[in-house]
């Protein structure tokens, strides 16, 4: 299958009653990785290069990639999404290299640090969705401010600082039209999220409830989904490493804001701790090795059982065969006519 848009994608995960993961790459093994879990689980997916992936494996290695993936698993819907544009001419570049949707965090000012004005994120969201839109291009846009940092991008602090005010949710909705809306709850990206063991609910769920009820039709986005497997942790721990004891995001709680809008689920952090995991456990246990592909190997598989766990667990598992990809050109001719609608529906309060 083409690379599909993501609208698409999300469009048929709001139909399906289902999450779908973001996974993000900076190398052959993980997209490998992502892809064989995708096979596994008959599972549509989408694949995620941040700024940082993009400078880490240069864009064209990246595009080729990600390309020789939708080749090589002709059955699964893939998109190839920019995750944090920090510009619009960020996100201008991703959509000339063939990226299908780009993310513009206009969340933050453009050194992805000082968090931004309402205006100026409206303001420059506005003009991504215009570009993207007229080729055909998906654009998720953020209100709210992330906790954390990742890959450099991020106002660091916690993720409850600058949680999405659900008014503002539905006045950027309707001002910017973005297909997709990452929203701030309490989730950062990195593993150290929490710091004691999270009893009941850990972030506001309450707010992602109220911005589901005002915006029913809108794609919600999660992002610093990680979980942070204690299991992942220690095995870390047990051959070398020394993180410090953390806490992610429970599943149950993903599972929730997937009953309540959210389509887009992203995750890094537990798949660069299954990696680094079984790395450390080849090099420590056989010490003599030096081909790479010794643990190389081990960490692509450690890193797919992640992966296909979450897929099933997101309930993208089994939705790969339901529908065929709709033509990039087609998507941009559906922005034209209206008949892909950037109005959000809005629910009273
Ligand atoms: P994690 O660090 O929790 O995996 O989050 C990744 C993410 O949100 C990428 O945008």
């Amino acid at each position: 299958m083409p690379l599909v848009s993501m609208r698409q994608l999300l469009d048929e995960a709001a139909k399906g009653g289902y999450g779908v993961g973001a996974f993000n790459v900076n190398d052959m093994e993980q997209i490998q990785a992502i892809m064989e879990a995708a096979k596994q689980t008959n599972s549509p997916v989408i694949i995620q290069a941040s700024r940082g992936a993009r400078a880490y494996a240069q864009d064209r290695y990246l595009y080729h990639l990600i390309l020789a993936a939708s080749e090589l698993y002709p059955e699964i819907p893939l998109a190839m999404h920019l995750d944090h544009g920090n510009s619009f001419e960020t996100c201008k570049s991703a959509i000339e290299l063939g990226f299908t949707s780009v993310m513009m965090d206009g969340s933050l000012k453009a050194d992805g640090k000082t968090p931004a004005s309402f205006e100026e994120n409206v303001a420059v969201t506005k003009q991504v969705v215009d570009f993207a839109h007229e080729r055909g291009i998906t654009v998720e846009g953020e209100i709210g401010v992330l906790g954390g940092v990742e890959d450099g991008h991020g106002a660091g602090g916690s993720g409850l600082e600058h949680v999405t005010d659900p008014d503002q949710a539905v006045e950027f909705a309707e001002k910017t039209g973005v297909d997709a809306l990452a929203i701030a709850i309490g989730t950062s990206h990195g593993a150290y999220k929490f710091s004691k063991k999270p009893d009941g609910s850990v972030l506001k769920m309450d707010i992602l409830l109220a911005i589901h009820k005002r915006l029913p039709k809108t794609h919600l986005v999660m992002h610093g989904s990680s979980s942070v497997p204690k299991d992942l942790q220690d095995i870390i721990n047990q051959y070398g490493g020394k993180l410090k004891e953390t806490w992610g995001v429970p599943v149950e709680e993903i599972q929730l804001g997937i009953r309540n809008g959210v389509r887009k689920v992203n995750v890094d952090t537990d798949n660069r701790l299954a990696i680094t995991g079984a790395i450390r456990k080849v090099l420590w246990e056989t010490p003599e090795k030096f081909d790479p592909r010794d643990y190389l190997k081990p960490a692509r598989e450690a890193m797919q059982k992640v992966v296909a766990l979450r897929m099933t667990q997101f309930g993208q598992a089994g939705h790969a065969g339901d529908y065929q990809a709709v033509s990039i050109a087609e998507i941009a001719k559906g922005y034209k006519n209206g008949s892909l609608s950037t109005k959000p529906l809005v629910a009273d309060k």
